[in-house]
Parts: structure tokens; C-alpha cells; sequence
């Protein structure tokens, strides 16, 4: 008997990893499929999906825990102050975390192939084969490779009884995980159409509801306390999606630039992250000198390009950290924040390292840190704009001659 032919799918249960699992016996000649869904903090339901439907297929499926893994990514990305065109970055950092333990499964079950069920439009698949293509084991699209559609897929699965009914996603195309919750497809595919409310599932509408103050502690950078509570990365972020979601805090609608150049309408949840990003920017105000800041934008901007292309385990990355994390020794203190009306604004924050001096700054007060008196900027102030002012006069000197 010739050795078995196995392949690790990354498997959600839903319509295109499962369509999956009879084209790589039947198309691609694999004798046998593995899924592996890994958690990344997707809600229950999405667990139980890929466990029936896995089992409707007699497939043996692989449930595998990276929410701790995720979550401190998260945090990186937060001491990057990451954003993408505006948003917090989400589904591009899930997705290396869920590639790299698909392929420890994959090792692990002696298999020769990996597969993942990602369109050729998309950025996931660039994401997912970014860690893939640096193993030996063959890797496999076969939404893309074979060209299908959704309507091909579904007729596909009517006509040999999979199980795809009953889908927690019904009409949209949705990506949850800790961060945040994508949402796309439908009638989103048209810019023009406001979105129904029912696309939202951790924001509510922001309402009348009364302002709340959420306070954040700092270490490094890294949150490490909320309301004066030591607490644990996961759970932080799962209690912020709760506290600021019900403020209506963090959705964005947005058009978004992929990778391959597609412009494509995007919609997000991501309370939590809008929190913890607008904290920590806040903090980094207080300590950071102006040098640092503007220099740091440009590293923080980096960083979230490698993020959006799934290459945050890039050398290049690890160079930028070097300056993120050497700036963020001082990034120390806590954040004060006010949830209100679908917004989330700092209102108080305070640092040991602050780069601020009350009386240097202060209206009321003449006796300033260094010995700095009002008088000194007379020469500041004269100087101030002089080349400027050379360089109109000499125009107006050349005019006048001609
Ligand atoms: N456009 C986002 C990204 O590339 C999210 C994609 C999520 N996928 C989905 N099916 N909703 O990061």
C-alpha cells in the first residue's frame, strides 16, 4: 500500500473551506484532509459550525488555542499605534498567527500539502502563503486555482448534499476575531448603500446612554491594568469590545486599497482597539519629545504596512521595534478615556516621564524649570521667520528691477 496523501485545510466550516474538502480528494487526489480552525477569538458559534460541519464530512478537524499568541500581537500593534487607512488592524494580523499554527499541525500530522479556501482577490492569501512558502510542503488554492464563485460553490454543495446550510454569516462575508469584526459583501459591495443596522454586532447605536471614564494603565507601552485591576491581555480586550461597544465606539465604513490594487468597500467593529490606541497615543503624547513623535510616526506607519501585507515576522519589522520599544521604555502611566456617543476621547492622562513642566507651560506662573523667563523669547521671536522674510524681499527687489 502506497503511503497516505494528506493535506492540512484551514477550515471555518463555511461555504469555501468546505466546498474545499471534496476538490482536493476529487480534484487534487488527496486520500485524506485535515482541517484546522484556529481560535482567535471568534465567538463560540463559529467553533460549533466548523465542528458539525466537519463532522458532516468525516473530517477530522483541529481545534487550535492562539488567542494568547493573538492577543499580545495585538499589543505590539498597539505600541505601533497601527492603523491601515484609518482602521485598526485586525484580519492582517490574525492571519499569520493562524498560518503558522496550521503549519505546526500539518508537521505535526505528517501531511504534504497545506490549503486554504481564499479567493485570488483578496489579501489573505498572500498572508496565509507568506508563512507557508517558507516550509516544504506543497500549498494549495483551490478557490483560486479553479476559478470558483460563490454561486459555483453553492450549486456545487446543493448538488452533493454538504453542509453548508445554516451558515452564521448569512448573506455578508464576516471575519471575527479578538480585534475586531469585518464585514463585506451583499449589497456593502455597493459604496453608495448605507448599511442596514444589522451588520453590528459588538457596537450598539450610539444613544443617549451616559458618558463613561475608562482608565488605562501603561507598562512599556503595553496596557496592563483597567480601573486600577491588574488584568491579562485577553481578557482586556474582550471587556473593552463589551464597555466601548456599548457606547457604539469603534465602527468604521470606509474604501480600502488592497494589496493587488482592488479598491473594495470595508466595513468594522473594533472598540477595544479604538481604546487601547487612542490611550496609548495619548500617553506617548505626554512623554515622548516632538522629535520623537514625528519620527515615530513614520516608523508606526511602516509598521502598519507590514501588518497589512502579514509580514510583521519581516527583519525590517524587528528593526522598527527597536525604536518602538526603546521610545516606549517611558511609555508609563495611565490614560483616562471618555466613552460617549460613539467616541472615545482622552480626558486625563499622567506619566512619571512626562515631558512637561506645569509652570514652564502655565499662564499664571513666571518662574519656570531652568531659570526661562518671558523675556527670553524676545530673540526667539525676532529671528523667527527671517529667511522667510530675506527671501520675499529679495523677490520683490528682482521684480522691481526688471
Ligand atoms: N479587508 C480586510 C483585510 O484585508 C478584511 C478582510 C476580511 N475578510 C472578510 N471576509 N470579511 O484585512
Amino acid at each position: 500500500m502506497p503511503e497516505q496523501n494528506r493535506v492540512a485545510l484551514a477550515f471555518s466550516g463555511g461555504l469555501d473551506t468546505t466546498v474545499c474538502v471534496p476538490l482536493l480528494e476529487e480534484e487534487y487526489g488527496y486520500d485524506e484532509v485535515i482541517g484546522v480552525t484556529v481560535d482567535v477569538g471568534q465567538p463560540e458559534k463559529e467553533f460549533v459550525e466548523a465542528e458539525e460541519t466537519a463532522d458532516a464530512l468525516g473530517v477530522d478537524n483541529h481545534v487550535v488555542d492562539a488567542r494568547e499568541e493573538f492577543a499580545d500581537l495585538c499589543l505590539r500593534s498597539v505600541k505601533a499605534n497601527a492603523t491601515y487607512q484609518g482602521y485598526p488592524l485586525g484580519t492582517a494580523l490574525a492571519r499569520p498567527v493562524i498560518a503558522k499554527a496550521i503549519l505546526e499541525v500539518a508537521i505535526e500530522e505528517d501531511c504534504d500539502a497545506v490549503a486554504h479556501g481564499c479567493t485570488g482577490k483578496g489579501n489573505d492569501q498572500l498572508r496565509f502563503e507568506a508563512v507557508w512558502r517558507d516550509s516544504d510542503l506543497e500549498v494549495i488554492a483551490p478557490v483560486r486555482e479553479l476559478g470558483l464563485t460563490r454561486e459555483w460553490e453553492m450549486e456545487y454543495a446543493a448538488e452533493r448534499d454538504l453542509p453548508v446550510e445554516g451558515g452564521s454569516e448569512g448573506r455578508y462575508s464576516i471575519d471575527t476575531n479578538l480585534w475586531s469584526r469585518s464585514i463585506e459583501g451583499s449589497e456593502l459591495e455597493d459604496p453608495a448603500t448605507i448599511p442596514e443596522d444589522d451588520i453590528y454586532d459588538w457596537t450598539q447605536n450610539p444613544s443617549g446612554k451616559d458618558a463613561e471614564l475608562v482608565d488605562i494603565e501603561f507598562e512599556d507601552g503595553v496596557p496592563v491594568a483597567l480601573d486600577g485591576e491588574a488584568i491579562d491581555p485577553v481578557s482586556l480586550v474582550e471587556q473593552l469590545n463589551e464597555q466601548a461597544g456599548a457606547h457604539g465606539v469603534g465602527r468604521t465604513d470606509m474604501m480600502e486599497d488592497r494589496m493587488l490594487g482592488l479598491k473594495v468597500r470595508e466595513n468594522y467593529e473594533h472598540p477595544a482597539a479604538t481604546v487601547l490606541l487612542t490611550a496609548h497615543e495619548a500617553l506617548e503624547q505626554l512623554v515622548l519629545t516632538q522629535e520623537e513623535r514625528q519620527f515615530k510616526q513614520q516608523i508606526d506607519q511602516q509598521w502598519a504596512q507590514k501588518g497589512y501585507q502579514g509580514l510583521v515576522d519581516a527583519p525590517f519589522v524587528d528593526a522598527l521595534e527597536g525604536f518602538i520599544d526603546n521610545t516606549n521604555e517611558r511609555v508609563n502611566g495611565s490614560v483616562t478615556v471618555k466613552l460617549e456617543g460613539g467616541h472615545c476621547r482622552p480626558v486625563a492622562r499622567e506619566s512619571e516621564y512626562a515631558v512637561y513642566s506645569e509652570s514652564a507651560a502655565s499662564f499664571d506662573e513666571e518662574d519656570v524649570q531652568g531659570g526661562i523667563t518671558q523675556q527670553d523669547a524676545t530673540g526667539v521671536a525676532k529671528y523667527h521667520g527671517f529667511q522667510s522674510r530675506l527671501a520675499k524681499r529679495a523677490m520683490e527687489n528682482a521684480r522691481q528691477e526688471d
